[in-house]
């Protein structure tokens, strides 16, 4: 009788231990090597092309992995960021997606897997596999993505600017962003680490946080002093669309590192998105103790984690949506 209270116990901690890691519950259809049989290639053909696409320019692996935020934050992860559209009115042509690149290769990408195994990878899983690659080949985790997912037909620039977060936001903001995709403080703290890797463009923060900080014509004061003259040193004040591009890491701007929550940790973070990590007790604590970790393996494991949770948000499985032959068809 006492052992069967306690298995019951055992079996409901490890239930809620389940709940709690796996965040998001994977959608049916979803699954890891989906392709197997399929196209049982894919996998490998998508990391020898992204091998190849990040040894000619490096700072492709941030915009690929970038790309699947855009793709996955905004009618779910359905292939379509890359739709285009002929009256501008696409995803695509949204304003936090103006500087976003990457279309092309995930084009390339396609073509390939279409002369291997025509119509049957689609384009959103294609997005999250050059995803996690990009990580890999910045030294970053590697993972076991699932896949399955199928390409929706539907881009809309309206969507894209009301969904996706942007880096003037508070946590405030943040959570409520996230939160609307099923996603949680963790999912946030974590995924903000992506941003160890890339640039951004001067038109992204310097009003913000070098000259006109809460509209006051000040400097943010919580950003770091010696950070924010080395800023302002690349960013031209008052140059309504400096695309002067800034390293979001300095020091390892193209390795998967614990870098950026270092820089967070001292008031380095480039955005106020980033910076306020600091004000919630939760994301804090988990900045601070990766900031001083010596190893980054329990950073990789959240982060497997947290890339598999944003790569089921509102995915089409099944007879929903479509194979795209061509990823960039146009919708109107
Ligand atoms: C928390 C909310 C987030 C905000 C407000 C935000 C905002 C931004 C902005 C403004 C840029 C600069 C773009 C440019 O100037 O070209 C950027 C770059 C980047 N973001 Fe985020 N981001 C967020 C979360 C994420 C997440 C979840 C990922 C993970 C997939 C991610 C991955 C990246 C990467 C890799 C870059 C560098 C892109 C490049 O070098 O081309 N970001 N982000």
């Amino acid at each position: 009788m006492a052992l069967d209270g306690l298995l019951v116990r055992l079996l409901l901690v490890m239930a809620v231990a389940a709940a709690v890691a796996s965040g998001v519950p994977a959608p049916p259809g979803l699954a890891v090597g989906f392709y197997n049989e399929s196209c049982p290639h894919a996998e490998e053909m998508v990391f020898a092309e992204m091998q190849e696409i990040v040894r000619k320019d490096v700072t492709l692996a941030p915009a690929l992995l970038r790309f699947m935020l855009h793709d996955c934050f905004v009618r779910g992860c359905d292939g379509s960021i890359m739709l285009k559209s002929r009256n501008g009115t696409g995803e695509r042509d949204s304003i936090p997606s103006y500087s976003l690149r990457g279309y092309d290769e995930i084009d390339q990408i396609k073509a390939k897997l279409e002369k291997e195994c025509p119509l049957t990878v689609s384009c959103a899983d294609i997005i999250v596999m050059a995803a996690r690659d990009a990580v890999f080949l910045t030294n970053g985790p590697w993972y076991e993505v699932e896949t399955g997912r199928r390409d929706g037909r539907v881009s809309s620039d309206y969507d894209a600017n009301n969904d996706l977060p942007g880096p003037n936001n508070t946590i405030v903001d943040i959570k409520i962003y996230f939160s609307f995709k099923g996603l949680g403080w963790k999912d946030i703290v974590v995924l903000s680490g992506s941003h160890t890797i890339g640039r951004a463009q001067c038109i992204t923060f310097a009003e913000d946080r070098l000259y006109n900080y809460t509209g006051r014509g000040i400097q943010d004061p919580t950003l770091n002093k010696t950070y924010a003259a080395t800023l302002r040193q690349a960013c031209e004040p008052g140059l309504e669309r400096d695309t002067t591009p800034v390293e979001m890491d300095p020091s390892t701007p193209y390795t998967f590192d614990l870098g950026y929550y270092r820089d967070v940790a001292s008031k380095k973070g480039l955005f106020t998105s980033d910076q306020t990590l600091l004000d919630d007790p939760w994301t804090r604590e988990y900045v601070e103790r990766m900031a001083a970790a010596e190893s980054p393996d329990e950073y990789f494991r959240d982060y497997a984690e947290a890339m598999t949770n944003m790569g089921r948000i509102e995915v089409l499985t099944g007879d929903n949506g479509e194979i795209r032959e061509v990823c960039t068809a146009y919708v109107d």
